[in-house]
């Protein structure tokens, strides 16, 4: 799961995800495009509406994305077109390239719609964005 500061929507998505499919089978991570927040909790209002959604997000820490990221995982998620772009850039070859998608295709194929960034938001973007991320991880989690 790959957003730009891996404080706010990646973070809810590893959690969402995490929650939906069985952990011995999965790892489910997440990173950001940006590595300003490297080290960091998820942002607290990430951490509220996990909580009243009974998911518990404190453990993780932020870190930025890497290339060793294609060798270790088989599904790219990034939340918007732009972390799109910062991702495909680094890939080495078609094959990387092609674990990368956009979350939100999950539910609207070929639509192409971003995660909004609810950084400088309130609570309720937050909140949107929970309910998109649940919905999107429901469908991976179905097709895994
Ligand atoms: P995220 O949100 O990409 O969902 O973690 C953001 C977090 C921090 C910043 C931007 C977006 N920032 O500019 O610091």
């Amino acid at each position: 799961m790959v957003c730009l500061g891996n404080i706010c929507r990646s973070p809810l998505a590893e959690g969402i995800l995490k929650a939906k499919v069985d952990n011995s089978k999965y790892t489910v991570d997440s990173a950001g495009t940006g590595g300003w927040h490297a080290g960091e909790s998820p942002d607290p209002r990430s951490i509220d509406v996990a909580q009243k959604n009974g998911l518990d997000i404190t453990d993780q820490r932020a870190r930025k994305f890497s290339t060793y990221d294609f060798e270790r995982y088989d599904h790219i998620f990034v939340m918007d077109n732009s972390n799109y772009r910062d991702v495909v850039r680094l890939a080495n070859d078609d094959s990387e390239k092609a674990k990368v998608q956009l979350i939100l295709n999950e539910i609207f194929p070929g639509e192409n719609v971003d995660v909004p960034d609810p950084y400088y938001g309130g609570a309720s973007g937050f909140n949107s964005v929970y309910e998109m991320l649940d919905q999107a991880c429901d469908s991976i989690a179905s097709r895994l």
